[in-house]
């Protein structure tokens, strides 16, 4: 059996993209958590969050990067429709990634309306969700578009 560099980059892709989506999951239940607790819990759940985001954005990294380097070093060229629909929507992450969890985050501790910014953050999560199981679809799949 031939292990070629393209198989080791491919093998690290997708474990990029295991750690990219697992923790949304756990996101999801500690915002569920979140809900009327004291002071004291709320602090280190929110550092969880964070943690939990931070580790999301750096896998969404590696997943970039390694999805690069099979461009670079495979037979898909960038402009294949499903590599090109998958920048599309990783753009989108990225701008949801910033928007509905760094600075809602940020705003957390301040918030009048505290159920109304875990709502948000709800939605969020599963909207990125959903954009990540788009994208693991357009790879998998592999679809022809045009
Ligand atoms: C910058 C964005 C990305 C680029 C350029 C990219 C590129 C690629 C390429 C060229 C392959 C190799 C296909 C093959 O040789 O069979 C691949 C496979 C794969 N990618 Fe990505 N990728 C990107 C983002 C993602 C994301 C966001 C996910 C997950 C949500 C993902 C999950 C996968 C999986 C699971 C495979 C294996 C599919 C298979 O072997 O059938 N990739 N990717």
């Amino acid at each position: 059996m031939k292990v070629t560099f393209y198989d080791i980059i491919l093998y690290f892709h997708i474990v990029s993209a295991i750690l990219a989506i697992g923790p949304l999951f756990v996101l999801l239940l500690v915002i569920k958590k979140l809900n009327g607790v004291q002071q004291e819990i709320e602090r280190s759940y929110l550092s969880l969050i964070s943690v939990a985001v931070r580790f999301i954005m750096h896998s969404g990294h590696a997943l970039v990067l390694t999805g690069a380097l099979l461009i670079l070093f495979g037979p898909w060229p960038w402009h294949t429709s499903w590599v090109m629909m998958t920048l599309g929507v990783m753009l989108l992450s990225a701008f949801f990634l910033a928007n509905g969890f760094t600075k809602v985050l940020r705003r957390f501790e301040q918030a009048a309306d505290k159920s109304a910014v875990l709502q948000k953050l709800w939605n969020t999560t599963w909207v990125y969700i959903l954009l990540m199981l788009v994208m693991l679809w357009l790879m998998v799949h592999k679809p022809i578009l045009w």
